[in-house]
Order: C-alpha cells, then sequence, then structure tokens
C-alpha cells in the first residue's frame, strides 16, 4: 500500500508556494506492535501551521525539511496493532499532510477516538480544537458577565464566531469584527449585536463610536495595530485574552506591531493574558458537552469550508491568510 505525503522542501517567505513542498509517494511499512495506521480523511487547516513551517522556538517543534506537513485531521483506522484503537474507529489527531498516517500514539501524543455522530467538518469545528479555544478562552479566562461588552476580532472565523456566539449566550453585548460584506452579514444573522467591516471601513475610527459604554472583555484573534485601539477603549478590570495574532501573517522574516499603550493595562487595573488550546485538550469534555447542546439546539451556527484533494492542502493554507475562507478550513481527501 501506498502514502502519498507532502514534505517540507524549502522554509517559505509570506504566502506558501506549492514549490516549498514536495508531494512524494512511499510505500506504507509493516505495522509494528502499539502501532495504527490511519487512512485520513479530513484535514484541519489552522493558522499555526504556517508557524510551524518557520525556523524559530515556539510551542513545538518547527516542522524540519523533508519531514511531512504536521497539521490536526481525522483518520479512520483501517489496521491496528495497539489495544485502545481497533479497526473502524475515527480517530482525531496531527496525522499530517498525507493520505495514510502510520503512528504509535502516546500518552504525551494521543489519538483521540471520536464518536460518528456528526459530519466530520463539523467534529474539527465546534466540536473540535476550534470550539474548545473559543470556550476555554472566553469563558474560562474572560469570565464574561450579563451585561457586559465582548468584543471579538476575526470574529467570521472559526474560533472567533464560536467565542462571539458564547459570549452572545452568555448575556454580553457583543462586538465583532471582521472582513467583507458577507462575513459579516452572517455574524448579524448570527445575533452579533454590533459588526463592524474592517474592510470596508475605519475600524479604529469606527469602535469607539459602537463600543460606547468601553469594552470589558476582548478575545483578540489579530493582534497587531487594533490591539493598541481596543487598549484605549478597556474598562476597570478588563480581560484581554490574547488567542492570535493573524495580522501579523505568522511569517517570521517581521515582528508584528506591538501596542505602544500598555500602560492601559495599569489604568485599568487590567489583565491580558495569552492561552494555548494544547493545554485544556486533555479535559475538555465539559467545553465540549455544553458547546454539544448548544449546537443540537441551534444556538450556535457553524459553517465549514470543505476544499477538496490533498493536491490542494498549499493553496488551502493560503486561504487562512487572505481571508478566503468562509468558517472552519478543513480540506476532504
Ligand atoms: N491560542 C490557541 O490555542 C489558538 C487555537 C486555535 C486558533 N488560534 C488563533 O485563532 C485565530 C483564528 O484561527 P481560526 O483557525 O479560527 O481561523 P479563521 O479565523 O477561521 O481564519 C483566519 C481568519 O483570519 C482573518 N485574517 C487573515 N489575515 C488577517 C489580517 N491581516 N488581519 C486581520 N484578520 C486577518 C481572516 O478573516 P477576515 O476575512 O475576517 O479578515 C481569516 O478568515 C488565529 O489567530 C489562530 O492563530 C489560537
Amino acid at each position: 500500500m501506498e502514502n502519498t505525503k507532502w514534505v517540507l522542501k524549502e522554509r517559505p517567505i509570506g504566502l506558501v508556494k506549492d514549490s516549498d513542498f514536495e508531494l512524494i509517494k512511499e510505500e506504507i511499512d509493516e505495522l509494528n506492535d502499539q502501532e495504527i495506521l490511519l487512512e485520513n480523511l479530513y484535514l484541519s487547516f489552522d493558522p499555526t501551521q504556517r508557524m510551524w513551517l518557520n525556523d524559530m522556538p515556539g510551542y513545538l517543534p518547527p516542522v524540519q525539511i523533508g519531514e511531512v506537513v504536521r497539521s490536526g485531521g481525522v483518520g479512520k483506522v483501517i489496521d491496528s496493532k495497539h489495544s485502545d484503537y481497533k479497526v473502524g474507529d475515527l480517530v482525531f489527531g496531527f496525522v499530517g499532510w498525507q493520505s495514510h498516517c502510520l503512528v504509535a500514539p502516546t500518552q504525551d501524543e494521543r489519538f483521540r477516538v471520536i464518536p460518528d455522530i456528526l459530519p466530520l467538518p463539523t467534529m474539527l469545528n465546534v466540536l473540535g480544537t476550534t470550539g474548545i479555544t473559543a470556550y476555554y478562552g472566553l469563558v474560562e479566562l474572560g469570565d464574561p458577565k450579563p451585561g457586559e461588552t465582548v468584543l471579538v476580532s476575526g470574529a467570521a472565523g472559526a474560533t472567533g464566531s464560536v467565542a462571539a456566539q458564547i459570549a452572545k449566550l452568555k448575556g454580553c453585548n457583543v462586538i465583532g469584527i471582521a472582513g467583507g460584506e458577507k462575513k459579516c452579514q452572517w455574524l448579524k444573522d448570527c445575533g452579533i449585536d454590533e459588526v463592524i467591516d474592517y474592510k470596508n471601513s475605519n475600524v479604529h475610527e469606527e469602535l469607539p463610536k459602537v463600543a460606547k459604554n468601553g469594552i470589558d472583555v476582548y478575545f483578540d484573534n489579530v493582534g497587531g495595530e487594533l490591539l493598541e485601539t481596543v487598549l484605549f477603549l478597556i474598562n476597570i478590570n478588563a480581560r484581554v485574552l490574547l488567542c492570535g495574532g493573524i495580522s501579523s501573517g505568522y511569517d517570521a522574516t517581521k515582528l508584528p506591531d506591538g501596542p505602544k499603550n500598555l500602560f492601559s493595562l495599569i489604568i485599568k487595573r487590567a489583565t491580558m493574558q495569552g492561552f494555548l488550546v494544547l493545554d485544556y485538550l486533555p479535559h475538555a469534555e465539559k467545553a465540549l458537552e455544553e458547546i454539544g447542546t448548544w449546537v443540537m439546539e441551534g444556538k450556535i451556527k457553524h459553517i465549514e469550508d470543505v476544499q477538496e484533494g490533498l493536491e490542494n492542502c498549499p493553496q488551502t493554507l493560503n486561504r487562512l491568510f487572505t481571508g478566503q475562507n468562509f468558517g472552519k478550513q478543513v480540506l476532504k481527501i
């Protein structure tokens, strides 16, 4: 049996090009004890994948030249020599940009068996790391209270849209910032109170107009200049949650613009905190149960943007950085 895989050929600069990678075929080895073989079904595309291609320290080691490109995804077990996994199981984990994944799951790098209850793209979205990121960032760290104002940037994206809708469910006044009419209209359809289209208006001028009562919680997906504007508008005891900073492109060639007004945090006795979903994955049952109920009750809307074909992996990654993705970006193999 053959595996087709994308390996890193050279470190990309800016948006990735097909030529930064090589698509190669190889024979799949016989399984050893404790190994499983997955047929990959869907890949998850996450902005952080672009960072893993840079040769710089991060929370996971960079993908090395010649290695398969790291990505989350869902595969079906087609052979198993591991007692925790049986043929037919659907499994979520770092399956990589490849058609098959031969792996010996460890405690540190678990491959989680997932129930076959909802379409797999949805399981990668609201009921996967995306939903868990939004839930723990907003609910546990942001602690939003009814009547407070919550601002979400990247609000029409996979993570942002879940965070914004959870804030609504918590009784908050929610402001969302997103790029383009279609995404902004969708946010309004989701019940978000105020929406700013940063691509067709001056967000730095519009935000003070709609955040009349200031900002209590900022769920930040973009960083950069917008963060500086927000820090001028935060209320006393505000919580600023750094989920991502995609406005800097996640390219190793330049450092992002930083806010010059960190003193606002002192004046407003505010906290600014970064967080990583990886810390919450091992005990995410509470989040998944609550999000699952909201999804089943139709209280959280979600969209999956499904591209097709392993050969389209590089261009699919770029969609996150050009804003072409509408909803959670996945690829069906
Ligand atoms: N901390 C964690 O553990 C964790 C986990 C998952 C994700 N994240 C972060 O959460 C954020 C969203 O990730 P996601 O997977 O849900 O992706 P996503 O929001 O579905 O897609 C990325 C979106 O970012 C926006 N964007 C791209 N370039 C931008 C720019 N220069 N300025 C402003 N917005 C830009 C685009 O939306 P527009 O069309 O609206 O511009 C694009 O659709 C990312 O920053 C990611 O790194 C963090």
